[in-house]
């Protein structure tokens, strides 16, 4: 049984995975997926692959500031974690995309990423043998921009990591965590109430907001981008925290280098600019309340 009492404010609840109706779980599928996922066949000119910008190693994610693309171009956006990416209710980092299938189009055709669109994509699976016969074992019918996305969205969503030592504490195992890192979580949950955005065990909430962060890209406008509500500038996901302690680094652009960075950040209340959330305040942390919370974090 979870064990409420010590993260007050914590949501032990679990998400249940669900799959859209024309995308049961199907494990033949998610092992093509997966095929599909480390292949460099899917990007113009073979060079790269979905696995090139989001690595097993470091939760799917990169340690790149940005990722370079096809021919070395770079995008404005560091890569996320893809872990538990199933249980996001839309996609990028100001939202825009609504499910896993429609999200492949987006780094398939992206001219800082694979600079390449589905048919042709599609066209070179079919023409190479072991695919077409892939697709044909596991659909019954060759590869298609449906299926294509199909294959690969249910390999994302096999990408589940419950099992960090923070799940095993929340579940009544007390020695999975440090005491350092015990009271770094009395402080998320409690002082520095980053519960208020990074909440559940997913750690976070879903929703919009400018944490504070240096605008170093003015021309990146986040979530207006989608709404074209002026009060949505330079607003991003609330990003899910796990596995934090090996995706450095962090922010929408990359701009933040380390944990304890971070926590500096929001201990002195983000940068200095209009921009940043109600919510964000300076803190008032110690020296050892900030070492406690980067441990709590290196926990996720
Ligand atoms: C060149 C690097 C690069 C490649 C190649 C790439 N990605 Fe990404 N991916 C990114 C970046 C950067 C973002 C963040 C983009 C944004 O939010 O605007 C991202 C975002 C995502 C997201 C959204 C995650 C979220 O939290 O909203 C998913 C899902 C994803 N990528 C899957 C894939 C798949 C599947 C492929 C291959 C078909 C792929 N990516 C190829 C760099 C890459
Ligand atoms: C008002 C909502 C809000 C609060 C409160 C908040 N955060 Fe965040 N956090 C965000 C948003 C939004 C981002 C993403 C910003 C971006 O992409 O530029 C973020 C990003 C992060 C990241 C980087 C994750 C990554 O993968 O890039 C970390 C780590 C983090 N927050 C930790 C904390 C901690 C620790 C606290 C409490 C001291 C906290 N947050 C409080 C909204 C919030």
């Amino acid at each position: 049984m979870p064990d409420e009492s010590v993260f007050e404010g914590l949501n032990t609840t679990y998400p249940v995975l669900e799959y859209p109706a024309d995308n049961p779980n199907n494990a033949a599928a998610a092992s093509l997926g997966e095929r599909l996922f480390f292949d460099p066949i899917l990007s113009v000119d073979s060079s790269i692959s979905c696995g090139s910008c989001h690595k097993p190693e470091l939760g799917f994610a990169t340690n790149d500031r940005v990722t370079p693309g096809v021919g070395g171009v770079l995008g404005k956006r560091n890569s996320p974690s893809l872990l538990n990416v199933g249980f996001q209710p839309y996609f990028m980092r100001e939202g825009g995309v609504p499910s896993l299938e429609m999200q492949v189009l987006v780094p398939l055709g992206d001219a800082t990423e694979m600079a390449h669109n589905v048919v042709d994509a599609v066209r070179r699976l079919n023409r190479n043998t072991g695919y077409r016969n892939e697709f044909l074992t596991v659909y019954g019918d060759t590869a298609s921009a449906f299926l294509l996305v199909r294959a690969l969205a249910n390999f994302e969503r096999t990408l589940v990591d419950f099992d960090a030592p923070f799940d095993h504490f929340i579940q009544g195992d007390a020695t999975a965590l440090s005491n350092e890192a015990i009271k770094g979580g009395k402080l998320f949950y409690g002082k520095a109430a980053c519960v208020q955005c990074h909440s559940g065990v997913l750690l976070t909430d879903f929703g919009f907001a400018n944490n504070g962060t240096a605008i170093v890209d003015s021309t990146d406008y986040g979530r207006e981008l989608l709404t074209n509500e002026s009060s949505d500038r330079y607003v991003f996901k609330v990003p899910s925290l796990r596995k934090v302690q090996i995706t450095a680094p962090y922010m929408h652009d990359g701009s933040v280098s380390t944990l304890a960075d971070v926590v500096e950040q929001y201990n002195t209340g983000g940068t200095n600019h209009s921009y940043t959330d109600s919510r964000i305040e300076p803190l008032g942390l110690s020296v050892s309340e900030k070492a406690q919370l980067v441990a709590f974090l290196e926990a996720l």
